[in-house]
């Protein structure tokens, strides 16, 4: 079965094929959509949902899901959230935006957060979603050299490692991401 994955990130496509085998993932520039799709709204599912009816409402796509994901930081009252891309300004620059939780978290003892990623998937004219969450904490400094956004400083519970520090498929194997693709895979597989 081939499913449109509404992103225009390659790495994506390549990850979450990785866990959706069985099915061909397309991506955006394989339907001919080289437009940045918006994210106006004020939830990680809202947006989600967003980016895939844009997709199905405007490329005439059947099957479609969208992915949004958010690091929420308890202290921050869930922030950066649905701003964790631009959350140090419209640059989008994650270096900038490391910077800007650490120097927020620097008064505070409680550095628990989460990532939440929630897909949105649309099949037949119907509308399902998918979370996936971690736990962690955020460290007082970066380390290490994979992966990208704020994994230099994401400590997931119970492990010694950050996610910057695992190796692709290590983090891929516990991620949020992965988390809510397999709870798509699994309504796939048995609907
Ligand atoms: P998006 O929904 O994947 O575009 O993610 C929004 C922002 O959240 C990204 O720009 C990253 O800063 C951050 N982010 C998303 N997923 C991850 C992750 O797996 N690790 C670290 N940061 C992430």
């Amino acid at each position: 079965m081939k499913i449109v994955f509404a992103t225009g990130n390659p790495h994506k496509v390549e990850e979450i094929q990785a866990i959706l085998k069985g099915y061909e993932l397309i991506g955006l520039a394989d339907i001919g959509c080289h437009e940045d799709i918006p994210e106006t709204n004020p939830t990680i599912k809202e947006n989600a949902l967003q980016k895939a009816r844009y997709v199905v409402e405007n490329y005439g796509v059947k099957n479609c899901f969208a992915e949004d994901t958010g690091l929420e930081i308890d202290a921050l009252n869930g922030e950066p959230g649905v701003y964790s891309a631009r959350y140090a300004g419209p640059e989008k620059d994650a270096d900038a935006n490391v910077h800007k939780v650490l120097a927020k978290l620097a008064n505070y003892s409680d550095r628990s957060a989460q990532f939440r990623t929630v897909v949105a998937l649309i099949i037949e004219g119907e509308e399902y979603t998918f979370e996936g969450i971690i736990r962690g904490t955020i460290q007082t400094e970066k380390s290490g050299s994979g992966g990208f956004g704020y994994d230099p400083v994401f400590l997931p519970e119970g492990e010694t490692r950050n996610f910057a520090e695992m190796s692709a498929d290590e983090k891929n194997k516990i991620s949020h991401r992965a988390k809510a693709v397999l709870l798509l895979k699994s309504f796939l597989e048995n609907r």
